[in-house]
């Protein structure tokens, strides 16, 4: 009786370890590689450009654009250009090449800057970004310092710390966030 007791008890503990060190390798992880690349796919790249009222020929820039999805949607299927900040080099010259099979060259850019690194922020309508809280929390005063009142920011499931909130959408299990510059 005992000894199964102390079997199972010995097997919580190791299930608790077990979780705990899984934990502290998340952090670890998330600590020094950043925001890792997880792409927006069509529909929750549309949903945001729909949320945000992308129109033709405004500027949509996205901070950690990956592969580029948000902004080739833009281009494409809004009509807008797009401007892409990503400091992962892969990542910037794969998005230039699917912005070209997609017929958008013209009317996107990628730059392979880190964002929060002294960067000079470019003219915007539409601000995108899908990045952790903390980098949201960042990037903050780098957009109420350099963009005027009223440009709209759109943020998928993550929030930005005290930007007005002015609409949100649910996209399957996540929820995409409407923002406006004060
Ligand atoms: C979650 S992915 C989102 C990609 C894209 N926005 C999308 O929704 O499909 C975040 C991207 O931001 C990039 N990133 C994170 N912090 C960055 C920074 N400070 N400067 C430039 N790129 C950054 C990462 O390399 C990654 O590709």
């Amino acid at each position: 009786m005992w000894t199964s007791v102390l079997i199972v008890l010995m097997l919580i503990i190791q299930v608790i370890l077990l979780c705990l060190f899984m934990l502290i390798m998340y952090l670890l992880v998330r600590g020094i590689f950043g925001v890792p690349f997880v792409r927006s796919n069509k529909v929750f790249s549309k949903a945001m450009m729909e949320l945000a009222g992308v129109k033709p020929g405004e500027v949509v820039v996205d901070f950690g654009s990956g592969d580029g999805a948000i902004i080739i949607e833009a281009a494409k299927d809004f009509g807008a250009k797009g401007i892409g900040f990503e400091y992962l080099r892969a990542l910037v010259l794969y998005a230039k090449a699917c912005a070209m099979f997609a017929g958008v060259s013209k009317h996107v850019q990628f730059r392979r800057e880190n964002f929060l690194s002294g960067a000079t922020l470019p003219k915007a309508d539409v601000i995108s970004s899908y990045l952790f809280p903390e980098v949201n929390a960042k990037l903050e005063p780098l957009l109420i310092r350099d963009y005027p009142s009223g440009t709209r920011v759109v943020s998928r499931t993550f929030l930005f710390p005290t930007l007005p909130l002015k609409a949100s959408k649910v996209v399957g299990k996540e929820t995409v966030y409407l923002y406006q510059i004060p």
